[in-house]
């Protein structure tokens, strides 16, 4: 439900009578006109063709890894799972049993691998019929046509229950809240103004995952004008990225996750690791901010990496609040994207998915979750990277959690 006009936003609630009857709730969080649309974004049909076709095969994107040594510079192809009888090269973490695979080139050593690429491979798992689905006309078709605005007037009772403040380990709502004024006002618990600069002294904030945490950084950056960007000598995209207030000991950092990692423009893998990895270095205490941001990389491949990898950082988080209890984590959950974006490797569906997995996952720990798809439900956004009142209130969010 929508009011354009007051930048308001939110999402409903969705019954399965598992009988083909659905039902869907709203709540009246605001007063004024409110639209109300209820798009299906995939007819079953599709979600069971999308969940087959997902786990069929590893090779939807291609990776090419870049070899330099001296003056020979090789290309080979490299994956998650690579099917072939060339020699490989193994990028193994002992710990967690992960795995990424090159083509050995000839006479250079696995080591000198440097760069990294990917494209999409011209494959689908999906057959003809089950293709149409996807097409733009038959995604996200509006159920409720001709629904006219309805106007929402104030209730009699005046007395609003009041709601405690955000912090760690509460659980949320469906919906977990609404934007009002392009804000986000949680359902169950209430965020108050906090003065980032204020807030952010003598915090070590740690970001770890994919660009959509990195966008925080830019955010970070942009809003505290103290804040002085570190050069850490290394070039091209998802590069680490270190911003530090010395007055104030702030202490900023970003860091990609470890494979797969999606991009058709080349990074370096010369230091990439997983964040079981980073977690696992970090000696944690109370001014100590952990966010981690996993999953739009992993919606083209079978689910059992994605699933491997969460528990994986569950059990480095596990560890980490067992050895210092007074550590913040975070996870930042997944956000929507592009609706009419190749469904086979990036639709929603396969978010949703991985949102479910994460909260699951991560259930029993007293970790913060920042409800980042339903955020950008509310926004009514469908962009990878969301506009800025998107980061603004998971940031907020962020502040209410550690401040
Ligand atoms: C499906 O189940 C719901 C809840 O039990 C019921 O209200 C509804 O009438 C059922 N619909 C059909 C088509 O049987
Ligand atoms: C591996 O490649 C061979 C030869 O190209 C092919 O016959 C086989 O089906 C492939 N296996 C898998 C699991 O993709
Ligand atoms: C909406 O309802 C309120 C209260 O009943 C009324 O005062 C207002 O004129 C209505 N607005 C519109 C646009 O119908």
């Amino acid at each position: 439900m929508s009011s354009p006009a007051l930048q308001a936003g939110a999402s409903g609630k969705v019954t399965d009578f598992n009988n083909g009857t659905y039902l869907v709730s709203f709540t009246l969080f605001w007063e004024g006109r409110v639209s109300l649309s209820v798009l299906l974004i995939h007819p079953s049909e599709g979600a069971s063709a999308l969940w087959r076709a997902r786990n069929q095969g590893y090779d939807r994107v291609i990776f090419t890894g870049q070899f330099a040594s001296g003056s020979s510079h090789v290309d080979t192809d490299c994956a998650l799972v690579l099917n072939t009888s060339a020699e490989l090269c193994q990028y193994l973490d002992a710990q967690d049993q992960e795995a990424f695979y090159c083509v050995r080139p000839r006479h250079m050593p696995c080591a000198t691998l440097t760069h990294m690429y990917s494209k999409n491979k011209e494959i689908s798992y999906l057959d003809k019929q089950e293709r149409r689905l996807f097409e733009r006309s038959n995604v996200g078709v509006e159920i409720m046509e001709n629904f006219n605005t309805i106007n929402v007037s104030a209730c009699n009772k005046q007395t609003v229950p009041i709601k405690k403040k955000c912090k760690l380990g509460m659980t949320s709502e469906i919906p977990s809240g609404h934007v009002w004024k392009d804000t986000w006002i949680p359902t169950s618990c209430s965020l108050i103004p906090i003065e980032m600069k204020k807030c952010l002294s003598g915090k070590f904030i740690y970001l770890m995952g994919d660009s959509t945490i990195r966008q925080w950084m830019e955010y970070f950056m942009k809003n505290v004008n103290t804040l002085k960007s570190v050069d850490l000598h290394e070039s091209g995209k998802l590069r680490h990225q270190l911003a530090v207030d010395l007055d104030r000991n702030i202490n900023i950092q970003w860091q990609k996750h470890g494979y797969p990692l999606i991009g058709s423009l080349t990074y370096s893998v010369k230091e990439i690791e997983y964040i079981t990895r980073v977690i696992d270095r970090t000696a944690g205490e109370k001014n100590t901010i952990i966010v981690i941001s996993l999953g739009q990389h992993f919606r083209p491949f079978p689910i059992d990496v994605f699933i491997r990898r969460a528990l994986n950082v569950h059990k480095a988080v596990q560890r980490l609040l067992l050895r210092s209890p007074d550590t913040v984590v975070i996870i930042k959950a997944e956000n929507t994207r592009e609706m009419y974006n190749d469904a086979e490797r990036f639709s929603d569906f396969h978010g949703y998915i991985q949102n479910l997995i994460m909260k699951d996952i991560f259930h029993d720990l007293n970790v913060g979750i920042i409800d980042a798809w339903d955020m950008t439900i509310a926004h009514g956004t469908n962009a990878v990277h969301p506009p800025q009142p998107v980061v603004r209130n998971q940031i907020n969010t962020l502040l209410n959690y550690i401040c």
